[in-house]
């Protein structure tokens, strides 16, 4: 497949109300995990409904620095083949700036007994500790230690089931542990397990496999572990960020947009939200209608573990809060550092006030104006994209490489639903 055409900026001429179908990709982070899994069998992986973005193109040279085959195999359908690894180390520097390249650690570790990644890094939205991942490792029996910059990971297999208490409900954590436990001796359990869509498409992706997993979607996931897993043909769940995005572009805009391929079931804290600031949505199993009428109202919001609000959408529905009459609260409570995007809001004339580094309170309806400003990490980037579209002129958005990390062609998607949005 094509990568997505290299730009550095959108500009947009706000003020159009979006209108029409636009169809959800493959989710970014649930594909992240699904590739990892192909990592722990040597037989081929083929993912069906794979987003061509960024960090899946970042992915699969992690994979491919460990010796892996990662080919299109053709529109949205990957082929992975890890028959022939060189290595349980990927390259550093691929490794290091994506976040979810630390799931190669739970495949590797239970495959062949040993695996080392670098500290990952990722988005600049918060200090994001993996201590999670590294009790849990040791809890299945391998010795974790650090050696510079990489975190490495050695046992003699197969690992032993364990009972493993999770400090905090991690997404990634969750899945490295069901990865490295699929094929240790015994049960495990993985207490306050992550319930994330993402961690139930991992765990459903490694029962295709084999692996005898259950409770995922719950807060306790049990593994029966089996002896080998096979390689599989799996199909990615739906993108409910995505769909979230478009959901909320057209609320924001004050159009009607049907958001197909999706699966509402998974966003039903958004839209619950959505319906209390007086946006209209009708839902069936895989479609969104979403039409705004009349004013919005203001909301309290809360970004929290699924299946509460995600934080992923937080920035989003914070920008259509500022034209909701009157004064709302934005509380993230995942991450601690996830509001930056408010000073960009600013310059484009949002009354956004931020008290420490987690709450923000927005004051509307404020007409949103024309401004050169920045994208910081994929969801703000994606957030300033939906004030460009709800702004008087022409704005600015530079640091798109961040937006086509996670988005599959929304400039493209926007286009088709009538919005003036351009890459220079
Ligand atoms: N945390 C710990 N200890 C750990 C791990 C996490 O305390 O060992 C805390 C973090 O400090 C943070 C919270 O747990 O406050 C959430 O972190 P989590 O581990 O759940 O996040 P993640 O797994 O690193 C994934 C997604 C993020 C998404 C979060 C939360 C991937 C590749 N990334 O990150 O997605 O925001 O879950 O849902 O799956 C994005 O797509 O834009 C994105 C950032």
């Amino acid at each position: 497949m094509s990568p997505q055409p290299n730009a550095s900026a959108f500009i947009i001429e706000g003020g159009t109300p979006l209108h029409g179908t636009i169809a959800v990709s493959g989710s970014k982070n649930a594909t992240l995990g699904a590739m990892a899994a192909a990592l722990a069998v040597p037989e081929e992986c083929v993912l069906q409904n794979v987003p061509d973005i960024g960090d899946v193109e970042q992915m699969a040279e992690v994979l491919r620095s460990l010796g892996a085959k990662v080919d299109w195999a053709g529109p949205h359908v990957l082929r992975i083949n890890a028959a022939d690894l060189h290595s349980s180390t990927p390259a550093m520097d691929v490794a290091a700036s994506l976040r979810g390249s630390f799931l190669v650690m739970g495949a590797l570790l239970g495959r062949l007994g040993e695996a080392s990644c670098p500290q990952p890094g990722g988005d600049v939205i918060g200090s994001r500790p993996i201590d999670v991942h590294l009790k849990g490792f040791a809890a299945l029996g391998a010795q974790v230690h650090r050696e510079g910059e990489r975190f490495i990971a050695e046992a003699k297999l197969p690992l032993e089931g364990a009972t493993i208490f999770a400090d905090y409900p991690s997404v990634l954590g969750t899945q490295n542990l069901m990865l490295a436990s699929a094929t240790a001796r015994g049960r495990t359990r993985i207490v306050n397990a992550a319930a994330e869509p993402e961690v139930q498409g991992t765990a459903e992706m490694l029962t295709r496999m084999g692996a005898r997993i259950t409770g995922a979607g719950t807060h306790t996931i049990e593994v029966e572990g089996v002896e080998r897993l096979r390689g599989c043909e799996y199909e990615i769940i739906p993108d409910r960020l995505e769909a979230g995005t478009y959901a909320i572009a057209a609320a924001l805009t004050g159009g009607e947009v049907e958001v197909r391929e999706a699966r509402p079931e998974h966003l039903e804290s958004l839209t619950h939200k959505l319906r209390e600031a007086g946006v209209l949505i009708e839902a069936t199993d895989d479609t969104l209608t979403v039409r705004k009428s009349g004013e919005l109202r203001p909301l309290t919001i809360q970004a929290l573990p699924y299946p509460g609000l995600a934080t992923d959408l937080q920035a989003m529905v914070a920008v259509l809060l500022t034209q909701a009459h009157g004064v709302s609260y934005v509380h993230e409570r995942v991450f601690d550092n996830r509001l930056l995007y408010a000073g960009e809001l600013q310059k484009m004339g949002a009354d956004v006030v931020t008290t420490g580094t987690t709450t923000a309170i927005i004051s509307g309806p404020t007409p949103l104006h024309a401004a050169r400003v920045q994208a910081l990490d994929v969801r703000a980037g994606a957030a300033l994209v939906l004030a460009g579209l709800a702004a008087t002129g022409l704005s600015e958005i530079t640091d798109i490489h961040h937006v086509d990390r996670g988005y599959e062609r929304l400039d493209e998607k926007l286009r088709s639903l009538g919005a003036n949005v351009q890459r220079v």
